[in-house]
């Protein structure tokens, strides 16, 4: 861990006040935290052990990070055994009705556990919490969760775990917008060879199906210089490869302009860079060209469409027309040939027609996506597509769901196959999880191969013979 948090924290005198600004006040729970933790540890006889759940996207996956983080840093072990553990945090996203039934379907199997093991503490944070609806539904009928917090202040988790061990009440701290960023905390990386690292939070593109500004708050950047730093310790710690987080990441071409990625692209030892989430109406020529410049920048743009009809696309506020999005991918694809195109789309916005839809497809088959993800529109209280009319009747949105699928795979096979004979540079994330014999891992363009190999090549890049395309990966050979 960085040696730097470590000094302060070990600085705190326990006895004095708590400091009242941060990180210092952070540092203190940090502190007292570990003190209980390991009393509790010795009075078991062995080890305490913590599980963090993400339910949500990248940007939720980097905040388990974090949590997992100040987690070990107060003495838990983390595991992956749910019914056993200790503490167990759900980090939950609310995207869409399913990620929330997810939640409470988990929740309840929770609650038999937590009888059995009175001693389990259980806390809620990220999307969900920030709907005052679920955290009244919290209060009342889920009673045995004993901490609950929302995406603004997740570095508040030691003081809230201190709260919890010496209180007997449930810890409820929601934040309606950030009012202040500390960043100085322990984090705990899934991968050590790659991190993901936000550089804008919030969102104000405000598309009319989507909760995220609401739960996640307006739009904030970081500075240049921070991203940076953060980068260059990581890289200094073993990371090969970063993903540049945020849900607009370029926003009026503000955060990631050409010029940080080329910037963070001179950074010494960092050999990969990724982004996500760019927004089509903000995709100018400058961060094209410096993609198409730099070899460290991924052959990979996730450019999500939504929907392919003009009409709709209005009605969802997205800001471009069906011909600006397929002028942008032609310009993308004239620019950087060997660019690998993915995206998300929603079927069955208020007010789809079959014509709509049939523009959907027409994008689809047109910008050659390598891969799509598919939604079902799902209605969001507060958001303003929830009052539209024309709700999509269930039976229309599963058959056009379906041909969408259909299409996307059918156009997905047919153009990823074009790599198929070529060697490329594989960056190995894991060991594959049919065979132990094979690795696994991704190429520039973000597609997986497998291969044969052992946990010795996890997070190198290897160069590896594509010998076969099986649709949405890849089989291959490592090139001696
Ligand atoms: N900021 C990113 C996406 C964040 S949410 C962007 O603008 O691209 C990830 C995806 O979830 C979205 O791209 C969208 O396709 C989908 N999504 C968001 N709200 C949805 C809803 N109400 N119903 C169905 N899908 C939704
Ligand atoms: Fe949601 Fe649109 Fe913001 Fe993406 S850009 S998070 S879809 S409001
Ligand atoms: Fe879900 Fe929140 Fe991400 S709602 S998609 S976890 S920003």
């Amino acid at each position: 861990m960085d040696t730097t948090i470590e000094n302060m924290i070990n600085s705190i005198d326990l006895s004095a006040p708590v400091p009242e600004y941060e990180p210092m006040r952070q540092y203190y729970y940090l502190k007292a935290c570990r003190k209980i933790v390991k009393e509790k540890s010795e009075a078991l006889n062995r080890p305490l052990t913590a599980v963090v759940s993400t339910f949500g996207c990248q940007m939720n996956a980097r905040d388990s990070e974090k949590l997992l983080g100040i987690l070990k840093d107060i003495g838990y072990q983390e595991s992956d055994d749910e019914e056993n553990a200790d503490f167990v945090i759900y980090n939950t996203c609310t995207v869409r009705e399913n990620a929330n039934l997810r939640v409470y379907g988990r929740l309840g199997q929770l609650k038999k556990v937590k009888r059995a093991n009175g001693e389990m503490i259980i806390a809620m944070c990220g999307c969900m919490m920030q709907e005052p609806e679920v955290v009244e539904k919290i209060k009342t009928s889920y009673k045995f969760v004993d901490i609950v917090f929302g995406t603004f202040n997740i570095f508040k988790l030691a003081e809230l775990m201190y709260m919890c061990f010496t209180g007997d009440e449930q810890v409820i701290d929601i934040w309606d917008s950030t009012k202040e960023v500390v960043e100085e905390l322990p984090t705990s990386r899934k991968y050590p060879f790659k991190s993901g690292v936000n550089i804008m939070f919030g969102c104000n593109n405000f598309c009319t199906y989507c909760i995220v500004p609401y739960v996640r708050g307006r739009e904030k950047s970081r500075e240049p210089k921070e991203i940076i730093r953060e980068i260059e310790r990581l890289v200094s710690d073993g990371v090969k490869e970063v993903m540049l987080l945020g849900q607009n990441v370029n926003s009026y071409g503000k955060t990631l302009d050409d010029k940080l990625l080329r910037e963070i692209a001179k950074i010494d030892g960092l050999e990969r860079i990724r982004f996500m989430t760019p927004h089509p109406k903000d995709l100018s020529d400058e961060l094209i060209e410096a993609i198409r410049d730099n070899s460290k920048i991924c052959n990979h743009i996730h450019l999500p469409l939504q929907s392919g009809s003009s009409r709709l696309l209005k009605l969802m506020n997205r800001q471009y027309t069906k011909e600006h999005y397929l002028e942008l991918v032609d310009k993308i694809r004239n620019t950087i040939p060997d660019i690998s195109i993915t995206t998300d789309i929603i079927v069955g916005f208020p007010g789809e027609t079959e014509e709509d839809f049939e523009d959907t497809l027409d994008v689809v088959r047109k910008a050659k996506y390598d891969s799509a993800y598919t939604f079902i529109y799902s209605k969001r209280t507060g958001t303003p597509a929830a009052k539209m009319d024309g709700q999509v009747s269930e039976d229309i949105v599963k058959d056009r769901f379906n041909r969408l699928l259909a299409t996307v795979s059918e156009v997905s096979h047919e153009h990823i196959k074009r790599y198929e004979g070529m060697d490329m540079d594989v960056l190995v994330e894991d060991i594959d999880d049919h065979d132990n014999t094979f690795v696994t891992g991704r190429m520039t363009n973000n597609i997986l191969v497998h291969f044969k190999g052992d946990k010795e090549l996890i997070g190198s890049i290897v160069n590896v013979h594509l010998d076969e395309c099986k649709g949405f990966y890849y089989m291959g050979t490592k090139n001696d």
